[in-house]
């Protein structure tokens, strides 16, 4: 039943590459100069418009209508047999695949393996090393971390799926002048009991005390300097002491590593490139970027506004190396020893001058050493408010502390699940609580542009309406919940190759398949009763002998099967501009158009090749939705 010409993945890609031949083929002038910009169309034109015959035409002072007949005459017969082709308005092109292009698009795509070989080609053969979460040691994970973390998740997430070769790497700031104060408050104010009780939070308490001592007492700010000189010197207990605090740190993220599904390839930190500073300065003075002023070694870019007068400082005059010097030579690192083609650092937007200082020195100091340039990009993100509009804080004032933020999550949700669905035992409404909670927040910072700020809002994100996780897992829980009801695998239900390849999903978005088991319990739960049930199997399989899909017929068939096209083009928008709201607004809407289907269209039809598109509709829509899920980093499930 399957088509035996190869469907293209993406169809805006597929359409925007013919007219770019017909450009050729029409003879237009320079046609190489067109660029057709296929995007996807407000539903009321079409699936897919291009964009781009205006500005081609006023830049050749030609008439757009005109250029646009050319096109259109110059399309192969055999894609004006898969499309609906208009001109519309001063010069845009409207296409409208037919229903039987819809129908192979979604016969084809049948599982997460088929979806991830499509999009290989958007960044495949690439290798990107991405610099995420990276906080400083010795001090609570808060509110505002979260941002780097799922984001950062994200993009890996998003890049390993679109084909490429991911790095993550976590850049922890465990080196600095604050080390001198925390050794000095270990060794002089250390609360055994507190360290007991909570190792990180005593650390934090150590080095405000040591901060507040050594503003007052001028001995302790000159003890404090000199445990920092023992320790930079190789002091074994001073030493110690640091991998110490190192230790406790770490501990304390990664449990919140952990609840978040992050795994990192590497922790390189800060102290991991001390003995690779000389080089940066020996480089940057060789190849006449530094300077010295003031006793400091600064670079200048001259002709950049800001940048001219306000110097970048890799060596403070009492000759210590900062965090530029650091960052300088992790740049240099990441291209020689894992040889990235792209680089990737996220940060709140407070960096942005040292990032854009950072680049513009390492292009020039590339460029005269010959160093191969890699691409770079600094994403940096907006703060999460409070409901005053000011960065959020705890009633006392503090900052609110991720992991009981976190912790309040799946409270709340807890609180939730009960109300929904009481009858559950009670640890499957705690495991249900523990994913909804979690992807409550994590989706709340997803769905919003990353570069702006936003308000936490604990009623809206826990929502069941809206833009939210709770609705679109609940919308996945739905859709299993109509095969568990026709006694039908939800994956394989139309005679997709899969089952398996759903697996495959989850062990292609997390990179380790540890998201497989995410369902946990229920998850299993659902797989044994499938596996368990031979009739299960035998109504599928007769199923699909006896009736093939047709193509999408009514109006609530078609909007559905045309959102879930659009998939290809939203994969490419969202990775390409490293955006993950793009994806979560069309998993928002696709559960719509679901849903409005589901209300319209009776899936249980008594013909059965009505029944089989339709069932072929809804596992296909599970299939876009736990894939686009799992790549937000969010667990699922089959109940709640
Ligand atoms: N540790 C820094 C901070 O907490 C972020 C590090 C980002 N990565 C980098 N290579 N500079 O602000």
């Amino acid at each position: 039943m399957h088509t035996t010409t190869p469907v293209s993945f993406n169809l805006a890609a597929e359409l925007d590459a013919a007219l770019k031949h017909a450009a050729t083929a029409a003879a237009l002038d320079e046609a190489d100069t067109f660029s057709p910009e296929v995007r996807p169309a407000d539903p009321r034109h079409g699936d897919f418009q291009a964009n781009g015959v205006l500005p081609y035409a006023k830049a050749h002072k030609q008439n757009p209508r005109a250029v646009a007949e050319a096109l259109l005459a110059a399309l192969p017969a055999e894609l004006r047999d898969r499309y609906e082709v208009a001109i519309a308005g001063p010069g845009f092109i409207n296409f409208r695949a037919r229903p039987a292009v819809l129908l192979d698009w979604l016969l084809h795509y049948d599982s997460a393996r088929k979806l991830r070989a499509g999009a290989a080609s958007y960044h495949g053969g690439e290798r990107t090393l991405v610099d995420y979460s990276s906080p400083n040691t010795a001090k609570q994970l808060h509110v505002g971390h979260i941002r780097s973390m799922v984001i950062g998740e994200t993009i890996c997430r998003l890049l390993e799926f679109c084909g490429a070769e991911v790095i993550r790497d976590n850049h922890i700031g465990d080196w600095g002048t604050q080390f001198g104060k925390l050794i000095w408050g270990y060794k002089n104010r250390l609360d055994e009991n507190a360290l007991a009780q909570d190792p990180l939070e005593e650390l934090e308490r150590l080095y405000k005390v040591a901060d507040e001592a050594a503003k007052t007492q001028p001995a302790v700010l000159d003890a404090a300097r000199a445990e920092l000189v023992k320790l930079q010197q190789g002091d074994p207990e001073n030493l110690r002491l640091w991998n110490e605090i190192n230790r406790i740190s770490s501990t304390a993220f990664h449990r919140i590593y952990e609840q978040l599904d992050i795994r990192f390839d590497h922790e390189l930190g800060e102290s991991f490139y001390n003995d690779k500073l000389p080089r940066i300065y020996d480089e940057m003075q060789s190849c006449g970027l530094a300077t010295e002023s003031q006793g400091a070694l600064v670079v200048f870019h001259p002709e950049h506004p800001r940048f001219a007068k306000q110097p970048f400082i890799i060596r403070k005059s009492d000759g210590a190396s900062n965090y530029a010097t650091t960052d300088l030579a992790t740049m240099l690192y990441r291209t020689e020893h894992f040889a990235a083609d792209s680089i990737i650092i996220l940060t709140d937007t407070r960096q942005n001058d040292h990032f854009e200082q950072l680049w513009l020195t390492t292009q020039k100091w590339y460029a005269k050493k010959g160093y191969r340039l890699p691409k770079f990009e600094h994403l940096s993100f907006g703060s999460i408010l409070g409901h005053d509009g000011r960065a959020l804080k705890t009633r006392t004032g503090d900052p609110v502390r991720l992991q009981s933020l976190l912790d309040e999550a799946v409270e709340r949700a807890f609180a939730l699940v009960t109300e929904k669905s009481p009858e559950l035992p009670e640890a499957d409404r705690r495991h249900i609580a523990e994913t909804v909670g979690v992807s409550a927040v994590r989706y709340a910072d997803l769905s919003q542009n990353r570069s702006s700020d936003y308000v936490f809002d604990w009623d809206k994100l826990l929502s069941f309406d809206g833009n939210t996780a709770p609705y679109l897992l609940y919308a996945v829980t739905r859709i299993h919940s109509i095969f568990r009801k026709l006694g039908l695998d939800p994956y394989t239900a139309t005679g997709g190759e899969n089952g398996r390849s759903t697996a495959d999903t989850a062990t292609a978005a997390t990179g380790d398949g540890g998201n497989s088991a995410a369902g946990g319990s229920m998850a299993t739960a659902t797989e044994e009763e499938s596996a368990n049930a031979p009739a299960t199997a035998a109504a599928t399989s007769a199923d699909t002998a006896h009736a093939a899909p047709t193509p999408p017929e009514t109006e609530h068939e078609l909007a559905l099967a045309r959102k879930l096209l659009q998939f290809p083009a939203v994969l490419q928008a969202t990775t390409a501009q490293f955006r993950p709201h793009f994806l979560c607004t069309y998993l928002f809407e696709l559960a719509g158009s679901f849903s409005s289907f589901y209300a319209a269209d009776k899936v249980l039809s008594d013909e059965p090749a009505t029944r089989a598109r339709r069932l072929l509709l809804c596992t296909r829509t599970l299939l876009l939705l736990e894939t686009g899920l799992k790549l937000l980093g969010l667990r699922l499930l089959t109940r709640m």
